[in-house]
């Protein structure tokens, strides 16, 4: 659990001690701190350079067994995102030592041209999701977190912002949840088993919960999603979470895309990097670890989950490059392509959204295609919508939670590319290039006239290597920005 405290270091005693140093200002105003950071600075090995770091211990200033100084760098370089990864590597430092309390000293925000909430937020979630380790996997338990994480405050701001830390550590839990769902392996997060888990969850936090198993997929005519289905021994499931606040109107629906293993189907995937492929349920786990939050943040605002989870395998039973089928929608779509499933299982669920919950806004979040990582990269997500003000509220909120959203274009005349000589649609490009917005403008042919955006996070959901402030393997990608963003729609 991580508090705010406000401790007298001459008298209290303290396992660890950090302090983060700024290159070239003072951005603290206690006269031990910054006594303790000239000691520090007389070194010729720290200068509060962004890696430097340097212990010292039994300082006889303070009664911490240790103080560790780490380095910000220079004034004009420190963001919110340079704070989180300063809190996020100094806890990872404490769990390579297997230092197990810590109390974290904040900086004065005024000296560092921040608001105070702004860097208590980025601080927290830097730490804590720093301390977030996935090794249920290893019988042999290497590193352990941190058991608790304090933050040196002045006396009257721990109770000033003691709700701001709660909050960040409830999105935070999210963000983590979201990353164990991604990083789980998925033969124990076959579509049953995963839809099992999300419903457990969001009951705990009485959310209202729908699922529809296989037989009213069929009966109420899910074509896509039965047509990505067909090849797994899995049985498709569509997982509907619903935060249903007193008095709120309109909701906003939040689709997620939850393949949990993508082989392309019977136009089965390249094996170099197929693993990766259990991550194509990211945006299903960003949206159900969203509501899981909100529910438990009491939010104000209706907001509505819709999950199609299907895993897409190659059998006697897949579907084929070339079937027709009949979506929820009733358009037809051949199928020109079976590893292009995601924007099946979407359209199904969009379509189904709108219909019955005619949603004042749709975002949709997914792993939609390799397009969008070669346009992109890896960390930054595709966004697309026709509504201006929806694209810029997206953009912002993913630039104070720096989960960095870029808008591509949906130009129309591309909707050329993916015309189909038998049915109304095909789900495939006749080129392969500009694929992101070609699978964006896919969706948008179900979106009908609801406010709408489209988040293609196939680059940033998953890690091949650790971060300052996130392990190997799932990211939590989207949580805290759908989170910060829910507030504002
Ligand atoms: N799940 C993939 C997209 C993906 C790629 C996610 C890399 C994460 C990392 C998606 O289902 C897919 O296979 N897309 C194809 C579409 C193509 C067949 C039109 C792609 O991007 O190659
Ligand atoms: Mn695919
Ligand atoms: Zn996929």
């Amino acid at each position: 659990m991580i508090h705010l405290k406000s401790v007298d270091l001459k008298k209290e005693k303290v396992a660890s001690l950090v302090i983060p140093v700024c290159e070239d200002k003072t951005v603290f105003d206690d006269e031990i701190i910054m006594s303790l950071i000239r000691k520090a600075k007389k070194f010729k090995e720290f200068k509060g350079d962004k890696n430097d770091e340097v212990t010292f211990y039994d300082l006889a200033e303070v009664k911490a067994e240790r103080v560790i100084f780490i380095g910000l760098g220079k004034l004009e370089k420190i963001d919110r995102e340079a704070m989180r990864a300063a809190t996020g590597k100094a806890v990872k430092a404490l769990i390579k030592k297997k230092l197990s309390n810590v109390l974290i000293a904040v900086p004065v925000a005024k000296k560092i041209n921040m608001e105070m909430t702004s860097l208590l937020e980025a601080m927290l979630e830097g730490a804590y999701l720093g301390n977030h380790i996935f090794d249920r996997y290893k019988n042999e338990k290497k590193h352990t977190p941190v058991k608790k994480i304090d933050f040196l405050v002045k006396p009257d701001e721990t109770r000033k912002y003691g709700r701001l830390s709660s909050r960040v550590y409830t999105i935070c839990q999210g963000t983590i949840l979201a990353r164990e769902w991604v990083s789980m392996p998925s033969n124990d997060k076959r579509p049953e088993r995963f839809a099992r888990s999300i419903v457990a969850l969001a009951k705990k936090e009485n959310l209202k919960v729908t699922v529809l198993g296989e037989k009213e997929l069929k009966q109420k005519k899910f074509g896509a999603i039965m047509a990505v289905a067909a090849g797994s021994r899995s049985k498709p499931r569509m997982v509907i979470l619903e935060h249903n606040p007193k008095g709120s109107k309109k909701a906003v629906a939040l689709v997620g895309k939850g393949v949990t293993f993508d082989s392309g189907g019977i136009n089965l995937k390249p094996s170099a990097g197929m693993e990766e492929m259990k991550s194509d349920m990211s945006g299903a786990a960003a949206v159900a670890a969203t509501l899981i939050t909100a529910a438990k943040l009491k939010s104000g605002f209706r907001v509505i989950g819709i999950l199609p989870i299907v895993e897409n395998m190659p059998s006697g039973n897949a579907s084929r490059p070339g079937d027709i089928i009949k979506t929820y929608d009733g358009k037809t779509v051949e199928i020109g392509n079976t590893d292009a499933e995601g924007r099946l299982i979407l359209i199904d669920a969009i379509s189904y959204g709108i219909k019955k919950y005619k949603p004042r806004t749709l975002i949709d979040m997914a792993t939609l295609t390799g397009a969008c990582v070669v346009a992109l990269g890896e960390k930054i997500a595709g966004t697309f919508s026709f509504d201006d003000k929806l694209a810029e509220d997206i953009i912002l909120s993913g630039r104070n939670t720096h989960e960095r959203c870029w808008r591509l274009p949906l130009t129309e005349d591309y909707k050329e590319l993916f015309k189909s000589d038998f049915a109304d649609l095909n789900n495939m490009s006749s080129t392969r290039y500009g694929g992101a917005i070609t699978a964006a403008l896919f969706l948008s042919e179900f979106v009908k006239d609801t406010r709408w955006a489209h988040i293609d996070i196939a680059g940033p959901a998953y890690a091949k290597k650790e971060s300052s402030y996130c392990g190997a393997g799932g990211t939590g990608f989207g949580v805290r920005l759908l989170c910060d963003l829910l507030d504002k729609l």
